[in-house]
């Protein structure tokens, strides 16, 4: 691009760029950056690619070269003010003679919240920041979870029939969506780092877990995770030996449980916290994820897992893959088990619903909205 693009254009190349990270750039976030003239024309253009690759301010600088002095950055977030894997962006935008950085949102990381905007404009670069600012905060929904709230970003994903059902009353649910709806759900185990199932769908359906797509180049270990609070599964189980990273048991048997001794046997991380009201505590085991640079859990079910995170607080996006298909029966699986709202004004609301149609199947999205407090 050499003539003035307009705004809308520009800002839309920005983040085309940023989301080539979806699979890679873990526990970073998702950066693109697009230089512009003073006349409006594209300089130099970059991504961050992967944790530990420079970022995408870097390599839009070095795309322009001279011509980045006077220009305009647009970013999709702050630039960072410190030395990480990779040296501060804003040293090298002051160096390159930008005169003018428009970004989205502010970065919460510590070491930069907002620190890298004041360091700019003391050295008398323009800094406009809120361009795009919601776009921006869906495309790092997990980095930004993350950071802010020191767990990882929880996302809730079941495939139903058109009547809400996640099984038959038999327990039989392979497969209720289509191929393109389940490849387009093995995304997410791409994309996310870490994936959890209940105790019992490892004794259902006995799955593996693994990422199958082969996209993910993410530093951050793929970590797979089985909640059994009392010990039900066997440590034969597939998802224990299948090789794919690191596997953990989260309980609420005591560490030093005897029943354990075959998961440590076979490799296995063993987590083992009782929440004071029975059953595993998932804020421990989120912040124990955290700890290790995990910023998204994918929950795969079933219905009581998925309704233990849910009540808890714990859930920040609900994926739901509906295929045109009728179950019925009182005892078939449910997405979301246990009792449930009282009252529709109890129920959890989401926002910013994604309908879009995958095959014969509809993939709907959205993300939980926390309720108001006080
Ligand atoms: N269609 C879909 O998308 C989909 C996806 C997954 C599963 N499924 C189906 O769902 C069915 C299984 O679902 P399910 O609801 O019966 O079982 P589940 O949610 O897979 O597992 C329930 C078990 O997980 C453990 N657990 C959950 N929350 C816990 C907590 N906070 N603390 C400690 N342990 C906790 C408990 O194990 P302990 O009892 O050992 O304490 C609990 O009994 C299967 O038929 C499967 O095929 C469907």
């Amino acid at each position: 691009m050499t003539e003035a693009a307009p705004l809308e254009v520009l800002w839309r190349r920005v983040f085309e760029l940023a989301a080539r990270g979806r699979f890679s750039t873990s526990p970073n976030p998702r950066v693109g950056a697009v230089l512009v003239d003073a006349a409006g024309a594209v300089v130099g253009e970059g991504a961050h690619e992967r944790a530990g690759d420079p970022h995408a301010e870097a390599v839009a600088l070095a795309a322009a070269g001279a011509r980045a002095r006077g220009a305009t950055m647009l970013i999709n977030l702050e630039p960072c003010s410190h030395f990480g894997r990779t040296p501060p962006c804003t040293e090298a935008l002051l160096a390159a003679g930008v005169s003018r950085v428009v970004c989205s949102i502010e970065d919460p990381d510590p070491r930069t919240a907002g620190r890298g905007i004041r360091r700019l404009r003391e050295h008398g670069v323009d800094v406009l920041v809120g361009a795009f600012a919601d776009e921006a905060e869906t495309l790092n929904e997990a980095f930004l979870k993350s950071i802010r709230d020191r767990r990882p970003f929880v996302h809730l994903k079941w495939a139903a029939s058109m009547d809400g059902r996640t099984a038959t009353r038999t327990g039989d649910s392979k497969w209720i969506t289509g191929e393109p709806a389940r490849e387009d759900a093995l995304l997410l185990r791409e994309e996310c780092d870490a994936i959890l199932v209940g105790a019992g769908t490892v004794l259902m359906d006995d799955p593996l877990l693994t990422r199958r797509l082969a996209l993910s180049s993410a530093i951050t270990p793929h970590r797979r995770l089985v909640l059994d609070g009392v010990l039900r599964v066997p440590a034969t189980a597939r998802v224990f030996s299948a090789a794919g990273g690191e596997v953990w048991l989260a309980t609420a048997v005591p560490a030093g449980d005897p029943r354990l001794a075959p998961f440590h046997e076979r490799g296995v991380q063993v987590f083992s916290r009782r929440a004071a009201r029975g059953g595993v505590d998932l804020g421990a085991l989120l912040g124990a994820l955290h700890a290790l640079d995990v910023r998204s859990l994918l929950v795969e079910g079933g219905g009581i897992t998925a309704a233990s995170f849910l009540s808890a607080g714990l859930v920040d996006r609900v994926t739901a893959y509906v295929a045109p298909l009728l179950v019925g029966g009182a005892g078939a699986g449910s997405p979301l088990a246990g009792e449930g709202s009282a009252r529709l004004a109890d129920a959890h609301r989401l926002a910013g619903l994604d309908a879009v149609r995958i095959g014969a199947d509809v993939r709907l999205s959205a993300r939980i909205v926390p309720p108001v407090v006080g």
